[in-house]
């Protein structure tokens, strides 16, 4: 369970996340849509003790990030946008480092390594140097990382971002077994079609304030938008900031 209360990040006058409320639920894939720059990055990395607020509160699985953050940490999986992976390292090697910093060593780690290797089609490179990879690869070993320690809530920074359709399918095919097995995921994105298809519930941010939040047939009523089409929705509710970019992407 992730929960964020009020949250609040000013850097001098400028909130870049201004008031933010939101609640990811055991089992829960909560989509988290913005266009660039409305405060998704500074949100996530709050949630996972990496910011500081100015004001609020953070509870990741019944613990505050402020009061108990190793507990807070050790129960959640980050996936920031930029991940850093010792590229000199095997990809095995850097489940096993990763599991030692999450304090799964012994016998339990070699067969969670494989496990995650083979979930994320990673097996075949399990000995091969991180350096060798491509960026679908490595975006596969980070979630592999992320989920390792078998984490009850996640949160991912915009996963789908240079993936080819089947690297896209396969990651959207292991979050919805995470969730059907409790997890709580939090993924931002900033495309439309990820959003509407990955999430039981949607917050909308821009310019650091949630718009809407819901269901996608919440969002649709609550709007009253009838019809029209999730694209058109969100673009009036962001006043059309970062169209440019999101013409692009749709
Ligand atoms: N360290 C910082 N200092 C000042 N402004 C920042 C800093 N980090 C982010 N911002 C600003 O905060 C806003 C939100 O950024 P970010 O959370 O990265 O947005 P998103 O991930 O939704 O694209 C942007 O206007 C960005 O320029
Ligand atoms: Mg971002």
């Amino acid at each position: 369970m992730i929960a964020v209360e009020h949250v609040v990040k000013r850097y001098g006058a400028f909130a870049a996340v201004d008031d933010v409320d939101l609640e990811v639920q055991p089992g829960e894939i909560h989509g988290f849509l913005g266009p660039n720059g409305a405060g998704k990055t500074t949100t996530l990395r709050m949630i996972a003790g990496l910011l500081q607020p100015t004001a609020g509160r953070v509870v990741v699985n019944g613990h505050d990030m402020a009061l108990e953050p190793e507990a807070a940490k050790g129960s959640l999986g980050f996936v920031p946008d930029r991940p850093f992976i010792y590229e000199k390292l095997t990809a095995g090697e850097f489940l096993r480092f990763h599991g030692g910093l999450y304090g799964i060593d012994g016998a339990d780690i070699a067969p969670r390594v494989h496990e995650m290797l083979d979930l994320f089609e990673l097996r075949r490179w399990e000995h091969e140097l991180v350096e060798s990879f491509s960026h679908g690869m490595k975006q596969r070993l980070v979630m592999s990382a992320a989920f390792l320690h078998r984490p009850r809530a996640v949160v991912v920074d915009e996963p789908m971002v240079g993936l080819d359709p089947r690297g896209a399918r396969l990651i959207k095919a292991v979050f919805r077994r995470m969730s059907e097995g409790g997890v709580a995921i939090l993924m931002s994105t900033h495309t439309l079609e990820v959003a509407e298809e990955m999430s039981h519930r949607i917050s909308i941010i821009n310019k650091g304030r949630i718009v809407v939040q819901g269901t996608v047939e919440d969002v649709r009523r609550l709007t009253g938008a009838g019809d029209e089409h999730f694209t058109s929705i969100f673009l009036r509710l962001t006043g059309g900031s970062g169209l440019q970019e999101i013409d692009e992407i749709v």
